[in-house]
């Protein structure tokens, strides 16, 4: 691990975008409120046995109150961007037609407040929330559910795009199509390992028609909007030499990277994929011209980046598609190894495999178990080891020439942590639930310190 106040940061530009992340649901409560539709995550939280605890997002961080709160927060360390979600729910409460002004006007005032204090907005289309009339119609393995994102997205960058520059459409789809629709862990919580395929595809067309929507719009006449998607990629290694452990190594790396990577930037499904999928579904949702609208040029690739994956066996899909070794190093409160490395591994690979796209990493951060301290004070020092390692290996990219401009924590608050709940923490800030207070972390201090010294370090180019 590296020394907190070790980290080089000579090699990082001036213009490195130091951020911290949230998502919508994770944040913001204020479920039944100004306009809001039920999403797919409210159904699945209220569903007995489906969260940890049985917690729910109806108010969790409470920041759909408190918002004026948090970009002080902000401010205070010095953050240069913020990413967030906008929740389609709010924007279009049944998921089509006329859009929710009350539901925009959060987000204006969200937005302008934060360019009051210098903080980038960034802006992530769809974190999960479908809403559950498209859930009701079918879902992501619905065709016309590519269709309404695109149509959400156009509404929401008439609204905003004339003061967001940066836009992600989507988070993650991997996570949406399989821990939603194969494994049943996240909502809507359906096992269909055929449906999932379709689902991940019409989330990948639903980016692309994104794309097109936001490149379209009039709103962003006042300068070119930057695009892009996020994508949680791993570097996925066999645990032995065995033909098996090599095999399951090829095929994880299949479908959590490649099935994304391949026809975002290269037009195509990996055929070796296709391949293993043939059991599982016959790709007859895919129609001429998709993969075309898929791989629009985008300005720039999000990358969340948590831990690598060990394989020994495979079984399809969703979080069962990695039979992990068991972990050897220290792990954070998921169970995650902590290897700052397999961070420059992923961005070698993007750069070697797909070019040399822009990359920000839009989400890496860590769970633990924070204790308060008598005074209040939330000393994490290993979140503080955890950033620290992580950043270092940001600098190290850059210093090799890799193409990554930015930096984002997950998280900026402690929040809803999908299935589990509540009881996962990943702030720079903490959430007192109960009564909503926030306290910087020491985490949250260092990053700030972090940010101040580049500010001052940094050399101009
Ligand atoms: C990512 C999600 C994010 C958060 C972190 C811990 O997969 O994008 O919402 O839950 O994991």
């Amino acid at each position: 691990m590296v020394e907190p106040g070790a980290v080089d940061l000579t090699a990082l530009p001036r213009d490195f975008c130091w951020g911290a992340a949230t998502a919508a649901y994770q944040i913001e409560g204020g479920a039944g409120e100004g306009g809001r539709g039920p999403s797919i995550w409210d159904t699945f939280s209220h569903t007995p046995g489906a969260v940890l605890g049985g917690d729910t997002g109806d108010v969790t961080s409470d920041h759909f109150h408190r918002w004026r709160e948090d970009v002080a927060l902000m401010a205070e360390l010095g953050l240069r961007a913020y990413r967030f979600s906008v929740a389609w729910p709010r924007v279009q409460p049944d998921g089509r037609g006329p859009v929710n002004e009350a539901g925009l006007d959060f987000y204006r005032q969200l937005v302008d407040e934060l360019r009051a204090h210098d903080v980038e907005p960034w802006i992530t289309l769809y974190h999960w929330d479908l809403p559950q009339a498209l859930e009701d119609a079918g879902g992501w393995p619905e065709r016309d559910t590519a269709e309404r994102f695109a149509e959400y997205a156009a509404a929401t960058v008439a609204a905003l795009g004339d003061r967001v520059r940066f836009w992600t459409t989507l988070n993650e789809p991997w996570c949406a199509a399989f821990l939603g629709y194969a494994a049943g862990e996240h909502a809507p919580g359906r096992y269909e390992p055929a449906a999932s395929v379709a689902a991940a595809h019409h989330l990948l067309l639903g980016h692309g028609l994104a794309v097109q929507a936001l490149r379209a719009s009039a709103a962003a006449a006042s300068g070119p909007l930057q695009v892009g998607v996020t994508l949680n990629l791993h570097p996925v290694h066999p645990a032995s030499a065995t033909p098996a452990a090599q095999d399951a190594a090829r095929r994880i790396d299949g479908m959590q990277n490649r099935f994304f990577l391949d026809p975002l930037l290269r037009g195509r499904y990996p055929e070796d994929v296709r391949d293993d999928l043939a059991a599982t579904t016959d790709f007859g949702f895919e129609r001429a011209g998709d993969l075309a609208t898929i791989a629009q040029p985008i300005d720039m690739l999000g990358v969340n980046y948590y831990f690598p994956m060990v394989a020994s066996t495979h079984a399809f899909p969703g979080s069962g598609t990695a039979v992990l070794r068991p972990p050897k190093g220290p792990v954070t409160a998921m169970g995650w190894t902590v290897e700052p490395d397999g961070l420059i591994e992923v961005l070698r690979r993007i750069r070697r495999d797909y070019g040399d796209l822009p990359v920000y990493v839009t989400e890496n951060g860590a769970a633990y178990d924070d204790q308060v301290a008598s005074d209040g004070a939330v000393h994490d020092d290993a979140r503080v080891a955890f950033l620290a390692a992580h950043v270092n290996a940001c600098v190290r990219a850059v210093a090799e020439g890799l193409p990554l401009h930015g930096y984002f924590v997950w998280s900026l608050l402690d929040n809803f942590e999908w299935a589990y709940g509540t009881s996962k923490r990943f702030g720079l800030v903490r959430v007192d639930y109960p009564t909503g207070r926030r306290t910087v972390k020491a985490s949250g201090r260092w990053y700030a310190d972090l940010i101040d010294r580049h500010a001052r370090e940094a050399p101009v180019r």
